[in-house]
Parts: structure tokens; sequence; C-alpha cells
């Protein structure tokens, strides 16, 4: 495994979001605060309207639909190798899902093996899947959090990069909860990139 080098230039991340983008602007705000030696190169959406293709456009980021159809749940078919492509032409080596709601396949899987990560509002490997702050409450756990990990063709499985502790209150409603696990996303996923680019991530690949 090699370092950065600090004569390398700031390493490239694309996003992939299908919602609001709340951790899109995390890792945008840490970059323009220069405590993230990075630059986003292009925000891509398989939502037409979702709000990080805006908030990317608004800060003069490459942001950009990639059209699903005719999959569901999945990224798969000509959108694939559509993305592949836009990834490939925007130099992005490391891929930050931030609320990607879509299974990643194959071949996108191995043209960025060991350089996709995610983040996940739990404490892995409780509770994937979807809305993991309602699982967390209804199971009755006293602790949750967030989880920043690699991707592997698995749902929300994959080496655990970090991970960030929320206590659950006995006054949580689902919206409380979620918002103070979104708190620690925004301090988590830079934190993360972070450790990728120091070298200090356990079972990374060199970038
Ligand atoms: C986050 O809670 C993240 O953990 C999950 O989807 C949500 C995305 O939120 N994967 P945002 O679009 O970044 O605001």
């Amino acid at each position: 495994m090699l370092s950065r080098m600090n004569t390398k230039p700031a390493l490239s991340i694309a996003v992939l979001g299908s919602g609001k983008g709340s951790n899109f602007q995390a890792i945008a705000d840490a970059i323009r605060n220069e405590s993230l030696d990075a630059r986003i190169v292009g925000v891509f959406s398989d939502v037409s309207d979702a709000f990080i293709l805006e908030r990317a456009r608004r800060m003069g980021i490459p942001a950009e639909f990639i059209d699903p159809a005719p999959f569901k749940t999945r990224l798969d078919g000509a959108a694939e190798l559509n993305l592949i492509e836009r990834l490939s032409c925007c130099g992005a080596e490391l891929i930050a899902l931030a609320g990607f709601m879509r299974m990643l396949k194959a071949r996108l899987l191995e043209a960025y093996a060991s350089r996709i990560i995610n983040i996940h509002p739990s404490l892995l490997p409780a509770f994937p899947g979807l809305e993991s702050w309602k699982q967390a409450r209804n199971y009755g756990v006293k602790l949750t959090g967030c989880t920043v990990h690699f991707v592997d063709a698995g749902m929300d499985t994959g080496r655990i990069i970090l991970q960030k502790a929320v206590p659950v209150l006995d006054t949580d409603t689902p919206e409380t909860l979620h918002a103070r696990i979104q708190v620690q996303e925004h301090a988590a996923y830079p934190e993360a990139i972070r450790m990728i680019l120091e070298d200090r991530c356990p079972a990374q690949k060199s970038l």
C-alpha cells in the first residue's frame, strides 16, 4: 500500500446519490474548508430531480442524471455501462455512495475494485437495508450510529472503515434519531475519506 504523497494532485472523488445530498454537502464543505485534500469531479444520480444534483450545480460541480431504466432496484445494463464511462471521463479515483438507493453490479464493482465506499445509518452489521434508524428504534437498542464501509456485492456489507455511535433516547421519534445520526454522518464521511487518503485504513487498495 502506498500513501498519497504531498506531490500528488488532490484525490478525485465522484459522488452517487438518490436523495437530498447532505452527505455530499458535508464532503464538499470539508474540501472547501481545506480539511480534505480532494476534489469532487462529478455527481451522478438515478433520480432526475434529486436535490443532490441541484446542490452540486449550485457549487459548480458537474452533475448528471443516469437513467436507470428498465431496472427498479439495481444499476445494471446500459445505465451501468453509461456510468462507468462517465466516471472514467471525469477521472474519478474514488466513488462515494451518499444515499444511493441501488445495488451495484459486477461490472462497476470490478472496474472500481476497493475504490467504492458507502455510508449507512446504523452500526453495521446491525440493521442493513432501509430505514435503519426505525429498525434500531423498533428493536430497542440503546446505541446505534453510522458506518462508512467499502462496497462489495452484498447489501450494506463490505469492510468497515469507520463508525460513530449515537445513543437512542427514550424520547426519540424516528425523525429525531435519524437527524442525530445524520449529524454524525456528516463528520464521519469526510473523516473516512481522510483515513483512506492517509493510508490509515485496513484492507485498503492504494489510490
Ligand atoms: C444517509 O442517512 C445515509 O446513511 C443513507 O442515506 C442517507 C442519505 O442522506 N445511505 P443524504 O442524501 O446524504 O442527505
